[in-house]
């Protein structure tokens, strides 16, 4: 029983007709919001993470304010390090820091696969809390990094370009490397099972560095990882695993089972769609930066990408997370341009001409 009202994103991942393209964005909720940024002037970023209420307000801020399509929960990828005993701070300008990474068979006596609800129950309570006041308004997206993307900021201690003391580890220590991914893998099961049984509608796999692998080091350090979680939620709730600029991958992650793949902007839409056949829904894959373009270039560049993708089977995003330098002008002609948008020939549908 489905009662959410906009519910053009579940509709889309189960693979039906819909009467227009769905869209979000990732990183929705942020700091290109003068909204955002007062709460972010008031509180530190985990008390804004640790605190339902106040996840719950910024979780509201993007459907409220820009209309999307669909919420995703205000939290980070780095609370389950934080949940596994790490401690993890996120310093202004500089990103995430954790101050005692691990990279010896030593330091994984401090690591352990918690009791997800005694830590990170807030989580749990922010999702309950944020699906009663979205009342049905549009589904709610809960959200995990990959094991592999996990391990970057295990390893290195913060973030990378290139990664190199994260793959010198995988290379040098693989069955180190595997213990520690088989963990997160293993928290991030319980984590998504308990986030998806507080009302989650949809889970996302965000593989933010997996791009960085070859395609057979993809598959061993990160794909076989997220196939588990999938898996695992197969009979629950749709997912979308976004692996960025790991498109060479796409038949492999296709494989996987997922009802979604997340695209970076590297990738024409037709292409992607030649790769993972027609069997499952793309997402993606706006240029965050195209955003900054004057409005009448950034309405073609969309009406472009949205063509490019053609009727059925897309749910319309960034490839990568807004920009904090755009403007909420620019956000909203994004989810304006998607939503208005009427596609040719709707009746016949590309999918079926491929
Ligand atoms: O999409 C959303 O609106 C939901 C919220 C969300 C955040 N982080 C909030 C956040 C999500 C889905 C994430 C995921 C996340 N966090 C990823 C994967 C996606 C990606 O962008 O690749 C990664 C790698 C992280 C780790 C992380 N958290 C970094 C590297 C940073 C610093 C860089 C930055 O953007 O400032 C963060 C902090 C962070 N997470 C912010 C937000 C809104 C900025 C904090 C602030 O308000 O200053």
């Amino acid at each position: 029983m489905n009662m959410i009202k906009n519910d053009l994103i579940l509709r889309t991942l189960r693979g039906e007709t819909t009467e227009r393209t769905p869209v979000w964005m990732m990183r929705q909720a942020g700091r290109y919001l003068p909204e955002y940024r007062v709460l972010r002037d008031k509180y530190d970023f985990f008390t804004r993470v640790q605190t339902p209420a106040l996840a719950m307000e910024i979780t509201l801020q993007p459907v409220d304010l820009i209309g999307v399509d669909a919420a995703i929960l205000f939290s980070d990828i780095l609370v389950v390090l934080q949940a596994m005993g790490l401690e993890v701070q996120l310093i202004e300008n500089r990103g995430p820091v954790l101050p005692d990474p691990v990279r010896t068979a030593a330091d994984l006596g401090r690591i352990y696969v918690p009791e997800v609800e005694e830590k990170l129950g807030y989580v749990f309570d922010a999702i309950r809390l944020t699906k009663k006041e979205l009342n049905n308004r549009v589904p709610l997206i809960g959200f995990a990094g990959a094991p592999w993307t996990l391990l970057c900021y295990m390893v290195e201690g913060k973030g990378s370009k290139t990664f190199d003391l994260v793959k010198s580890f995988c290379y040098t220590q693989p069955e180190l490397a595997h213990r520690l991914l088989q963990m997160l893998t293993d928290t991030t099961i319980a984590y998504l099972k308990h986030q998806v049984r507080a009302g989650a509608d949809v889970i996302q796999l965000f593989d933010s560095w997996g791009g960085l692998l070859s395609p057979d080091d993809f598959e061993i350090f990160s794909l076989q990882y997220m196939r588990q979680i999938i898996l695992a939620l197969k009979n629950e709730v749709p997912t979308i695993l976004f692996a960025k600029g790991a498109w060479g991958s796409i038949p492999e992650m296709v494989s996987t089972g997922t009802s979604c793949i997340g695209l970076d902007w590297c990738i024409r839409p037709e292409t992607a769609r030649k790769m993972a056949g027609t069997g499952i829904t793309l997402q993606g894959n706006f240029d965050p930066a195209r955003l900054l373009s004057p409005i009448p270039e950034l309405k073609k560049e969309i009406t472009k990408m949205l063509n490019g993708f053609g009727s059925g089977r897309h749910i319309a995003n960034l490839g990568h997370g807004i920009l904090p330098h755009i403007s909420v002008e620019h956000a909203k002609v994004f989810v304006e341009t998607v939503q208005n948008h009427i596609h040719k020939n709707r009746e016949k549908q590309v999918l079926s001409s491929l």
